[in-house]
């Protein structure tokens, strides 16, 4: 077994490439119920379909950003979850979406795989602004992305379920001006000069 590449890290978690390697790992975490629910997804996928849908991600690297999250407390680096910010080049802004397998949930990873993500969208990608909806009830995710620097701007009435009962969604962004720091993108790029 190779090393996973990890591209930046922070004490718990890192980024690294989205790879088929990995693909029947992120159809299995997809299938979680908390996750079914959480992106309000009603129906399983079939890992056929999951299998055909990476193709198309992967060929699609222009106008995304996917990552898989690392557990980066174990030795190897263990796969976690995914990340990833759907870009609109007109304006230069994204749409983040983050899924976490069952086991990797609630030990901060979530958090700081949110922080690594958008300190890849500013520094690397050089968005604008990255924003997200999140159904409200989902009182664990709305407290990730805010420790991670994104801030709530609105609600979206009635436009979701949450386990059988309509559900509003929450609205967030962050902007540059507004990431905490450190930057582990600076780093990266700093500690190779
Ligand atoms: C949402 C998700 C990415 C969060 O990642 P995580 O690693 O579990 O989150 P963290 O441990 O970094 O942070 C969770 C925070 O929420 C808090 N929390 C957990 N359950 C909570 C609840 N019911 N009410 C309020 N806060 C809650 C935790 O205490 C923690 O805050 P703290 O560090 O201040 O104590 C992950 O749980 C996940 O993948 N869930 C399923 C998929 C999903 O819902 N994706 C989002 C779709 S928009």
């Amino acid at each position: 077994m190779h090393e996973p590449i990890v591209w930046i890290r922070g004490e718990r978690a890192g980024l690294g490439p989205f790879s088929s390697n990995l693909v029947d790992l992120y159809w299995q975490w997809e299938q979680d119920p908390g996750v079914l629910v959480g992106y309000g997804r009603q129906t399983p996928d079939s890992l056929e379909n999951r299998r055909e849908g990476f193709q198309h991600q992967a060929r699609g690297t222009d106008d995304q950003l996917r990552f898989t999250v690392y557990d980066v407390t174990t030795d190897p680096p263990t796969p976690a979850g995914t990340t990833a910010v759907l870009i609109d080049h007109h304006v230069r802004t994204g749409e983040f979406v983050i899924q976490l397998g069952p086991a990797s949930r609630g030990n901060g990873i979530g958090t700081e795989a949110t922080r690594l993500t958008l300190d890849y969208a500013f520094h690397v990608t050089n968005l604008r602004c990255v924003h997200l909806s999140v159904l409200s009830p989902n009182l664990a995710a709305i407290r990730a992305y805010e420790k991670a620097g994104f801030r709530r701007i609105g609600e979206r009435r009635n436009s979701g379920y949450w386990l059988g009962e309509l559900a509003n969604e929450t609205l967030m962004d962050a902007i540059p001006a507004d990431f905490p720091g450190p930057s582990a993108v600076r780093q990266a790029v700093e500690s190779d000069r």
